[in-house]
């Protein structure tokens, strides 16, 4: 994947912003000529209403509308109250409910779609590509104005988010990206490269902290392959890594440093598990494991459990997602550290573009887009935060369920 900022940004694989608002423009004006002859069909027609108002957008009138809305993001509810959305119907597809970021998504997406006034259909996939595939089919029939889609796979929807796009319905991808296809205006992300920066930096702190004098013995994991997200923090961490690994600070015992390698099928937390007691059986028998980068916290909780299981001192472990169960491993010193990337602002930047979309007012102004393989995907992103025992009561300070959790 290739992304793409206006501005800053030192994540590697960037190339110069070149948003192709043209395209748009010409596709407003034959929706507008489509609209006008009276020949659109789809499903709410909201695409065909926002393209026409977008075209009549001034770029200093985005920029207003992305200042606007993210400021609303701190205050969904209130923003919610200020809203006149004027309803509509919103598919929320999401791949599984396997960790909590997703079982929140789906708490969040009733929560905050309700208030705002929308009425939302929401489905996970379990990890099932055909699944989900249906699930997004039966969106469009049964008139979603917008679907909101976290991918099981990123590259398998290409043809139903054709269809939805066909019917009039906006498409935005949720926490990944929608790869291999034109059928998406838009994906509210994390920084996924930024990451698995952030996963190995604090990797490399852990083991400077606790692991005494380099070279460090470490492992290397990353998620399911399937997911768009996962070679990206896999590459974002990689790019702080290699360089130790090629000057000998870093020895990945197992020689296993290869993606295709290190992945784990649908993110379970199993196969990791089994794959580490693979490792330490074969490899560290007598010496001992510094370190281990996870993609993210189920995986964290796995490979510590097998290096306990092994008669391993506990390595410093990095993760993801801010669970709750990892953010007490953090607290007591069994994870070292995880990466927050809140919920509930993801969700609420979702529906603050979706009040954009069918209160007639396009896409929101972004910086960034992503090659995914067909078109340069406009992206909406938001900054994740490395947490260790040493900022975690700063991270959590607004959140009050976590924060809990920080007992002495
Ligand atoms: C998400 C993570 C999550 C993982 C497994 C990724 O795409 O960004 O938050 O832990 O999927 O569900």
């Amino acid at each position: 994947m290739y992304i793409t900022r206006k501005t800053g940004g030192k994540i590697p694989k960037f190339k110069k912003e070149e948003r192709n608002y043209e395209s748009k423009k010409v596709l407003s004006l034959l929706m507008t000529a489509a609209l006008a002859a009276g020949v659109l069909t789809g499903c709410g027609g909201g695409r065909g209403t926002e393209e026409t108002a977008q075209t009549a957008e001034t770029p200093a009138a985005a920029e207003e509308t992305a200042e606007t809305e993210s400021a609303e993001t701190a205050e969904p509810e209130e923003a919610a109250e200020e809203e006149t959305a004027g309803g509509g119907i919103v598919g929320v597809a999401l791949p599984w409910l396997g960790t909590q970021n997703w079982a929140e998504a789906e708490v969040m997406f009733k929560e905050q779609l309700e208030a705002a006034g929308y009425e939302a259909i929401i489905q996970a996939a379990d990890q099932k590509v055909p699944q989900q595939q249906q699930q997004i089919e039966s969106m469009i029939e049964n008139g979603a104005q917008v679907i909101v889609v976290g991918p099981v796979d990123g590259s398998q929807l290409g043809s139903v988010l054709e269809k939805a796009k066909d019917a009039g319905v906006y498409v935005i991808g949720y926490d990944r990206l929608l790869e291999n296809t034109t059928g998406v205006d838009g994906v509210v992300q994390f920084g996924s490269v930024k990451t698995g920066e952030l996963q190995a930096q604090a990797l490399l702190q852990g083991l400077e902290e606790l692991k005494g004098e380099a070279p460090y013995n470490i492992e290397l994991f990353g998620g399911g392959p399937a997911d768009p997200n996962a070679p990206n923090f896999f590459t974002g961490a990689m790019s702080v890594l290699q360089p130790l690994i090629d000057d000998g600070t870093l020895v990945v015992v197992s020689g296993q440093t290869d993606f295709t390698q290190c992945a784990t099928v649908d993110w379970d937390n199993s196969k990791a598990q089994s794959r580490m007691d693979a490792i330490l059986a074969g490899n560290y028998s007598d010496i001992e494991i510094d370190g281990v980068l996870s993609p993210n916290d189920g995986i964290a909780r796995a490979i510590i459990t097998s290096c306990e299981n092994a008669g391993q001192p506990i390595p410093v472990v990095s993760g993801l997602d801010a669970e709750n169960e990892s953010v007490e491993w953090v607290w007591s010193g069994r994870q070292y550290s995880t990466v927050a990337k809140p919920t509930n602002a993801l969700v609420a930047e979702t529906v603050s573009i979706i009040d954009s979309l069918l209160g007639g007012n396009g896409m929101p102004a972004t910086d960034v887009t992503a090659d995914n393989g067909v078109i340069d995907v406009p992206i909406y992103e938001l900054p994740p935060v490395v947490v260790t025992k040493d900022n975690a009561k700063e991270v959590f300070a607004d959140d009050p369920d976590r924060m809990a959790l920080l007992k002495d």
